[in-house]
């Protein structure tokens, strides 16, 4: 039977690693986003079921979801460009997440790749003042391009490499990393670059380009890996990239 256009049919995935699809009718409203109809789910029709959210204005990355096959973040999708044109809405975890339960994933591991790709600053030297970066340098815009990742997972859920290989750092992790070798204030470029440059790094990319398609910051961790490859590369031969 398919549902009338002012209800969604909703199935979401209950249980962890195990576990199976339970379908909700949920009114359909004007404007209404993925994590409107799962909040809706939870305060009216089932207080059991687990997601995760805190800002619902696409700041603090925790609400990504697999919505009819594509990972989003679910506060700014809206469900008019997600839903199937009898209103149908499959909801999922993340892939390449351990389930915690229903729609939250576990993200330790994810985070500690950033880690483990040397993605936290390391000033240079002790300041007292500011270090002026003029924003229209090349070394600025190349660290503003990624700069803006709010580490929702969405590119690392895309990726087949990270399914095919749990060792890879990811396309966000590497994307952090690129963006603080393009920081002049950051003095520890030789072993982050040398923490990406192993088997599970930079040249386990195969190029597929998901995390850049399907980024909802618009960020292109793919162009942020070939930058790697290259530093990479000009460090080899002693060479500023
Ligand atoms: S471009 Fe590289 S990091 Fe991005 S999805 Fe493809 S394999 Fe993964
Ligand atoms: S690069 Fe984009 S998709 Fe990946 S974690 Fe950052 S914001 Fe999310
Ligand atoms: S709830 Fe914060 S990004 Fe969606």
């Amino acid at each position: 039977m398919t549902d009338s256009p002012s209800t969604l049919s909703v199935e979401v995935w209950r249980g962890a690693q195990e576990g199976a699809f339970q379908t909700f009718r949920v009114p359909r409203r004007e404007h209404q986003t993925i994590l409107d109809v799962v909040t809706q789910i939870q305060r009216e029709q089932d207080a059991t079921l687990a997601y995760r959210f805190a800002c619902r204005v696409g700041m603090c990355g925790s609400c990504a979801m697999v919505v009819n096959g594509r990972p989003r973040w679910t506060c700014r999708t809206r469900v008019s460009e997600a839903v199937t044109a009898d209103g149908a809405l499959r909801l999922e975890p993340l892939r390449n997440f351990t389930v915690v339960k229903d729609l939250a994933v576990e993200m330790t591991e994810f985070f500690d790749k950033w880690r483990d790709a040397r993605g936290y600053f390391e000033p240079r030297e002790a300041r007292a003042d500011f270090h002026v970066v003029p924003p229209s340098s090349r070394e600025r815009q190349a660290a503003n391009a990624g700069i803006e990742c709010i580490g929702c997972g969405v590119c690392y859920s895309a990726c087949d490499v990270v399914a095919w290989d749990k060792d890879y750092l990811g396309p966000a992790a590497l994307n952090r990393a690129w963006t603080l070798v393009n920081d002049v204030r950051d003095g520890a470029n030789a072993a982050r670059i040398a923490a990406v440059s192993g088997s599970a790094g930079c040249h386990a990319c195969h190029v597929h380009m998901n995390c850049t398609q399907f980024c909802p910051r618009a960020i292109a961790p793919t162009y942020s890996i070939a930058g790697l490859k290259r530093a990479m590369m000009a460090s080899a031969f002693g060479r500023k990239a």
